[in-house]
């Protein structure tokens, strides 16, 4: 099992940049990255990326980009302008649209890490079915993960239930990131599928998307600080 040193993404899932802002510091940059996405971005734009990156913090940009190749290598380059550490788009792309994204990421002198989304945790089988997959999310997922591992990417998103399925198809450089997190104890939210942090990186996962077990803390510095250490040395 390889045990990564800096695991945890903590999702900033704020309306305002000044909240965002405000949670980020008490963070600690060398102990977590963190999570921008949709609502974020869309109320606040570029500068939420770019006020964290001023405090140090490398972005995960959670945009989940799906659209023609071009059209998506333009949004990821417009990411890597911005600093991003992280991007991503939908595997359910296709073929074509990864690989164009991943030809203008490997162009570029410094880009950010561009991971695919496999199958969304909120879609369930029978949802799967209604839209002309009828595999399953197991296996859907792990197609996805090894369509995306042949097009360049550096990993995918994807639940806790998934890693060990999708880790034995692909190798250990890509990076498997993975949300539906809960700490033993912590309120489950409204997440169904989760594992612990430890079980998540015993599986093989590299990063961990963490929101409100973090963001809602009353600590979230010392909330922050255990769960990096029950990461680093999952019992
Ligand atoms: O607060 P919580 O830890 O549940 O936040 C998880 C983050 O991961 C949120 O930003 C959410 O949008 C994202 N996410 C998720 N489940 C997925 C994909 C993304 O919870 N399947």
């Amino acid at each position: 099992m390889k045990v990564p040193s800096d695991p945890i993404i903590v999702a900033l899932d704020f309306s305002s940049l000044s909240c965002a802002l405000k949670k980020a510091e008490q963070l600690d940059p060398n102990l977590c990255k963190v999570k921008v996405g949709k609502e974020l971005f869309t109320k606040v734009g570029p500068d939420s990326v770019v006020s964290l990156r001023n405090l140090g913090f490398d972005v995960f940009l959670d945009l989940k980009f799906h659209d023609i190749p071009n059209t998506v290598a333009r949004a990821c380059e417009a990411a890597a302008d911005l600093g991003c550490w992280m991007v991503n788009l939908h595997a359910s792309g296709g073929r074509a649209m990864m690989e164009t994204a991943a030809n203008v990421m490997a162009k570029l002198s410094t880009a950010p890490l561009l991971t695919a989304v496999t199958v969304l945790t909120s879609l369930n089988d029978n949802l799967l079915a209604e839209i002309g997959v009828g595999d399953g999310a197991l296996l859907q997922t792990t197609r996805l993960a090894k369509l995306a591992n042949s097009c360049g990417l550096d990993g995918v998103v994807c639940s806790p239930h998934e890693i060990t399925s999708i880790r034995n198809e692909v190798n250990d450089n890509f990076l498997i990131v993975t949300p539906g997190v809960r700490p033993l104890g912590a309120a489950l939210d409204d997440q169904v599928r989760f594992a612990t942090p430890s079980e998540a990186i015993k599986k093989g996962a590299d990063y961990l998307v963490i929101g409100r077990p973090i963001t809602e803390a009353r600590d979230s510095h010392t909330a922050l600080s255990e769960i990096h250490s029950t990461c680093i040395s999952p019992i």
